[in-house]
């Protein structure tokens, strides 16, 4: 398993709020490599299925509902220590809990519309890279 990736998507709130460019201004700025992207749509089917690890949660309703409400870039992302590092430029869930600087603290606007995703282990980046794009294209 290549293990200095991780996987991110960019959420229908800040796609809808015109961050796109500056969000990923700030993930090149801090010396991530994109190996993979694209601009896409989750339905409620795929968003439920790349988020049914947390099906038992009551949020998973709202989550899958907001993730398929609008377009999304998804993106494969490579770095030395990739996942931390980008769960660290990302900032907490929260976003009124994000350091200052982060794209959470930046960009997001609730613990729901929350600008970014990003995984949370290296396994995970793995199963969620593949999720989204094909062999040749993460090549
Ligand atoms: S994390 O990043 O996995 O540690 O965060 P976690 O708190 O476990 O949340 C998992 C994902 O669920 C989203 N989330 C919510 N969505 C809607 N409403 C509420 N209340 C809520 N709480 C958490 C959170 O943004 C995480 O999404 P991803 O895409 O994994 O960042």
């Amino acid at each position: 398993m290549i293990t200095n990736r991780t996987f991110t998507m960019i959420k229908p709130d800040a796609v809808d709020n015109g961050y796109i460019g500056a969000i990923l201004n700030d993930i090149i700025s801090a010396g991530f490599k994109i190996v993979a992207m694209k601009y896409t749509h989750l339905t409620a089917e795929t968003a439920g299925a790349f988020y049914e690890v947390h099906k038992e949660r009551p949020f998973y309703a709202d989550l899958v509902r907001f993730m398929s409400s609008g377009s999304i870039v998804a993106a494969i992302l490579e770095k030395d220590n990739a996942v931390e590092d980008f769960r660290k430029l990302i900032g907490a869930t929260d976003p009124s809990k994000a350091d200052a600087g982060t794209i959470r603290n930046k960009f997001a606007k609730s613990i729901e519309a929350n600008a970014v995703h990003g995984s949370d282990s290296d396994e995970n980046a793995a199963i969620e890279g593949n999720f989204f794009f094909s062999a040749l294209e993460r090549y």
